[in-house]
């Protein structure tokens, strides 16, 4: 597994936008999995400006994000339809018959899930997977549990989630309960991966990531049996490895 430390919030976001920008002028017709979160708001933004500015073309790539809660509708301000449109899709030039974002909101989640994973396979599966990390090492929605879903799948999510994501709403009763989420298949499937990680709370989770161990109670320690995997920190994300040494 490759580790880069960045300096700061705002080179790892350089360095993430970079690779993003690579992978889409080798081949534009590239497919990606992208994350959402706090995380990679700086990576997008960096992106928007290479698109203005140095004509970046995402006119031929195919995206899919990693997740979306069940209960709010795609123009919910917390929804994750709409942090894509207003961080990313919106500034770029995707296509929108090419961006593909899982919703639960229809009739029947499980052939929404189903169906999710045989789009991934018929694009030709994922050149690059962005991820984030949460504090308990949950990768998407994958949630640390005795087992874990390898499809696309409707998953309740933590208490430790749901905490850490009440800050993006009003109260804590008002953050979703459960989320439709790729599974660690369609997560491990991608030919690469990069997690990024930024923040001393999320020291601990990187640390027992990078443990050597794989455990489905840390969904993110999966990585280490990627064949391509590149993980980006931050010094803080960073400082528990660096106690170590
Ligand atoms: P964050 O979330 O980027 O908002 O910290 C990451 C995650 O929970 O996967």
């Amino acid at each position: 597994m490759k580790i880069v430390i960045a300096a700061d919030y705002r080179e790892l976001s350089q360095m993430a936008a970079e690779i993003v920008a690579e992978q889409v002028r080798t081949n534009k017709n590239s497919v990606l999995g992208l994350a959402t979160g706090s995380t990679p708001e700086c990576m997008y933004a960096i992106l928007s400006q290479m698109h203005r500015q140095d004509n970046l073309d995402f006119s031929g790539v195919i995206t899919f994000n990693l997740d979306e809660y069940v209960g709010l509708a795609p123009d919910h301000p917390q929804s994750y339809h709409y942090y894509m449109k207003n961080h990313f899709f919106n500034q770029v030039n995707v296509k929108s018959c090419n961006i593909n974002i899982p919703c639960a909101e229809k009739n029947n989640p499980e052939k929404v899930c189903l169906e999710y994973d045989q789009n991934i396979n018929n694009s030709g599966g994922i050149d690059l997977q962005v991820l984030g990390i949460g504090t308990n090492g949950h990768i998407g929605f994958n949630e640390p549990d005795r087992f874990l879903s390898v499809d696309t799948h409707i998953v309740d999510l933590t208490e430790e989630t749901i905490e850490a994501n009440c800050r993006f709403f009003e109260s804590k009763n008002e953050v979703p309960r459960r989320a439709v989420t790729m599974g660690v298949g369609s997560i491990m499937k991608a030919k690469k991966i990069m997690l990024l990680a930024s923040g001393f709370h999320k020291a601990k989770a990187v640390k027992e990531m990078l443990s050597g161990k794989v455990t489905t109670e840390l969904p993110a320690s999966l990585l280490q049996l990627h064949h391509d995997p590149l993980v980006i920190l931050d010094h803080e994300a960073a400082s528990l490895l660096q106690a170590k040494e």
